[in-house]
């Protein structure tokens, strides 16, 4: 049998790990400069009491792992986000963030005069936790917005997204940051099957992912292990690994003619070069954007 969300704390308690990304995008305003994600949203969802912790400083804003995996969660946001905008020349108004978690992408969309709506797909206890903390830090929802529940691993995405207003004859760009290790492999692979057919030319996704521990170089390896106990200790254990080499062909296979995947060097050069403070990522996570 499946394992479903009910096997995680996700369906008792919002996603500790949504909540620890939302931290280093906060993190990355105050600590870091040039800015790679220029997000000023992002330190209004985090809490008084983090946003005070943020600004005294800490361990974290010098923990080498800390830095790396702060690095990644501003690129695949800022990856995401690009994407989506050379999007919008192929026709795409509808974006679809999948486990949303508290990405501040609808509450400063800068597509909104271009008709840019935002559909945020969650589990419904990181949601209810995520509209306390925009009432909490003052930030209205736009227009233009709407939040659609889910569990992945139990529910369908079309009914969901249908349900609430998503059209599939208008092309759309779908991001899905910081999930695809949560889910079972054929859960990742349906829903990507089910972008490609249910949407029409134009559209795309972007995600990242984590190729198969085994076949990351030693230190890379050792870092993933203990990340991935640190999470699952936190309810949520990483259940998803994906070959670059086979999911660029399942993709293609499924429809996909663009499939760009950048893995950390290639993240590093695009988005971390020449900065005096030495800010970029380490190996492991790869970024990856699918094009119909
Ligand atoms: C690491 S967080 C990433 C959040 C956000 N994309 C970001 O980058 O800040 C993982 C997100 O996936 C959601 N998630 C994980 N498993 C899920 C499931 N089975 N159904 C619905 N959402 C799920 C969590 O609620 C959480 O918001």
């Amino acid at each position: 049998m499946q394992p479903t969300s009910t096997d995680t704390m996700l369906a008792y308690s919002p996603s500790a790990t949504a909540r620890y990304v939302a931290q280093s995008r906060a993190a990355h305003q105050l600590w870091d400069s040039p800015l790679v994600l220029d997000d000023p949203v992002a330190l209004r969802l985090v809490g008084e009491q983090a946003r005070a912790d943020l600004a005294r400083g800490g361990l974290e804003k010098y923990s080498l792992l800390a830095r790396s995996l702060r690095s990644f969660v501003v690129a695949r946001s800022r990856f995401a986000e690009d994407q989506l905008a050379a999007s919008l020349a192929r026709g795409v108004r509808q974006y679809v963030i999948l486990g949303a978690g508290m990405d501040s992408f609808a509450y400063r969309n800068p597509h909104s005069a271009s008709g840019l709506r935002v559909w945020e797909v969650d589990h419904p206890n990181t949601q209810a936790y995520k509209r306390a903390q925009l009432a909490e830090g003052g930030v209205a929802v736009p227009q233009g917005t709407t939040y659609v529940p889910i569990d992945f691993q139990r529910q369908s995405l079309a009914e969901q997204l249908q349900t609430h207003g998503w059209d599939p004859q208008v092309p759309s760009f779908f991001s899905w940051l910081g999930v695809s290790m949560y889910l079972e492999p054929a859960t990742v692979l349906d829903t990507l099957r089910w972008v490609a057919t249910a949407t029409p030319a134009g559209s795309g996704i972007a995600m990242d992912y984590v190729p198969p521990i085994a076949q990351q170089p030693w230190a890379v390896q050792a870092v993933l292990r203990m990340l991935a106990m640190a999470v699952a200790m936190q309810g949520e254990p990483w259940r998803g690994y994906f070959d670059p080499q086979a999911l660029g062909q399942a993709l293609r296979g499924m429809g996909f003619h663009t499939v760009i995947d950048w893995d950390s060097d290639t993240v590093n050069r695009h988005f971390f070069r020449k900065r005096s403070d030495g800010l970029g990522m380490g190996g492991g996570g790869h970024l990856l954007c699918a094009i119909l």
